[in-house]
């Protein structure tokens, strides 16, 4: 973009003293007195090369500036006026931008190039934006629209701007998160994959980079519906050429399974908790492939309470039941992490801990084979089968019926509402038991009257 013209440089001045308070009037006053003793001598300096070259700014924060204040670059994404670029991951670039038409302020991604060569792939992306575009969720972030730029030969993606900072940018700046803040976060992620799961959608990335923080610490969660179709361009399999960082990975995915499911994606939110709370991803490596084998292999986490004496124990046992190297050992969907962490911010003992507990007491000696479905002790084993009843884990009742919750409730109950009606349905069955229970005893009375007064 051209810099600013002689007659603009007096009001880009005052935009960037006032408006953007990026350089003191002092400073600007520098600049101005420099520019006129070039200009004595001949040489010819836009304002904005003087405010570079001196040092007050970044050649490219500038350049930004110039776009904004010129009212943005209009060729780029046809329909959409560019106002600053926010940043660069493995797909592509993002930018802050103004819809024209209905003017408000977006962000668009711009694919790299190279992707979207693979025809179904570019398909499935344009087909799962439009099932993305369904969901409204508080902590998602919206996608508006998707397109081709066939001129310039690239894919975009048009969505909520939000005015945040990310989970990564957030721990860098002010360090480890407080309990309640993760708390917060966790159950806001959680339950925004809960509206994703009924959707059938597989987020494949969730890392502290794609979680914004708002001003009023709400989270919101990007880039759902890209990861998952441009994992194959990427190469997210074995070729060691991960996408993006391989320290949230689910070992399904780093072993390159294609049909992930939502336990895959509640691996990867335990992995950025951890992150969050303890300030280190929780496997390190000395090169991707290395970590990606970290998250392969059956070593499992240091717990996060031995890492951080103040965390509560609550907290650390959902973050390794969530990171579980086996799948069925995992929370099975968001709707029975989403129980745990009511029953955590209740002061009550999430699930997570009182599996712990039942595995603490498990004697290693034991045959004991995990599957999808909890612990079961084999046939052969050497205790007596009623000895081996009491090692023998299976999901709560309560954890089972949040699997089994009807199709029907899901479309119109939030799972706070199925929770309810849960625990209504179990008084109303105790209201029965009770009334039979009386209408019995009045009938033995009666008959034992009858009896009493004819025979
Ligand atoms: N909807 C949005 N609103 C505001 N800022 C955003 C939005 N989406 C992304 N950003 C910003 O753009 C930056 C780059 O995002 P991008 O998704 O390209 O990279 P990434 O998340 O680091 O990597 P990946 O490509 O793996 O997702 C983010 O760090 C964030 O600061
Ligand atoms: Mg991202």
């Amino acid at each position: 973009m051209k810099g600013i013209d002689k007659k603009d440089q007096e009001a880009f001045a005052k935009f960037l003293v006032f408006d953007k308070k990026v350089i003191t009037s002092d400073d600007i006053k520098t600049c101005f007195k420099v520019q006129k003793a070039m200009n004595d001598l001949g040489i010819l300096s836009p304002i904005d090369k003087v405010i570079t070259e001196k040092g007050y700014l970044d050649g490219t924060v500038v350049s930004d500036l110039i776009k904004e204040f010129k009212g943005g670059d209009e060729d780029f994404v046809p329909g959409y006026r560019i106002i600053s670029k926010l940043g660069e991951g493995a797909m592509g670039e993002v930018y802050k931008a103004v819809d024209i038409e209905e003017n408000k302020e977006i962000a668009i991604k711009v694919l790299f190039p190279h992707l979207g060569k693979r025809k179904s792939t570019a398909k499935r992306f344009l087909q799962e934006a439009e099932i993305c575009k369904k969901l409204n969720h508080p902590n998602i972030v919206k996608g508006f629209d998707v397109g081709y730029e066939a001129d310039q030969d690239f894919y975009f993606y048009i969505m909520e701007y939000v005015d945040g900072v990310t989970l990564s940018g957030y721990v860098k700046k002010n360090g480890i998160l407080q309990e309640d803040l993760a708390i917060k976060i966790i159950e806001q992620m959680a339950s925004a994959l809960e509206q994703a799961t009924r959707l059938n959608l597989v987020h494949r990335d969730i890392k502290p980079d794609n979680i914004i923080l708002t001003k009023n610490k709400n989270a919101k969660l990007c880039d759902l519906g890209l990861a998952r179709n441009w994992a194959q361009d990427l190469s997210l399999t074995l070729t060691g050429a991960v996408m993006g960082t391989p320290f949230y990975i689910s070992p399904e995915a780093a072993r390159g399974v294609e049909e992930l499911d939502s336990r895959s994606d509640i691996y990867s939110l335990g992995a950025t908790l951890y992150h969050l709370v303890i300030g280190e991803v929780p496997f390190k490596g000395k090169n991707s492939m290395e970590v990606l084998d970290l998250h392969k292999s059956s070593t499992k986490i240091t717990s996060p309470k031995q890492q951080r004496g103040d965390l509560s124990h609550g907290l650390s046992a959902i973050i390794e039941k969530m990171m579980a190297k086996t799948v069925g050992d995992r929370y099975q969907n968001p709707s029975e992490l989403l129980i745990d962490i009511e029953l955590l911010k209740k002061g009550e003992e999430p699930f997570a801990i009182q599996e712990k507990k039942q595995q603490d007491k498990i004697p290693q000696q034991l045959n004991v084979q995990k599957t999808d479905t909890g612990i079961h002790i084999k046939k052969d084993d050497q205790y007596r089968q009623s000895s081996v009843q009491e090692y023998s884990i299976r999901p709560s009742k309560k954890i089972k019926n949040a699997n089994k919750t009807p199709k029907l409730f899901d479309n119109f109950f939030t799972s706070a509402e199925q929770r309810v009606l849960s625990n209504a349905k179990w008084k109303l069955v105790g209201l029965i038991s009770l009334i039979s229970l009386v209408i019995f005893l009045i009938i033995i009375l009666a008959v034992f009257l009858v009896m009493r007064v004819f025979f």
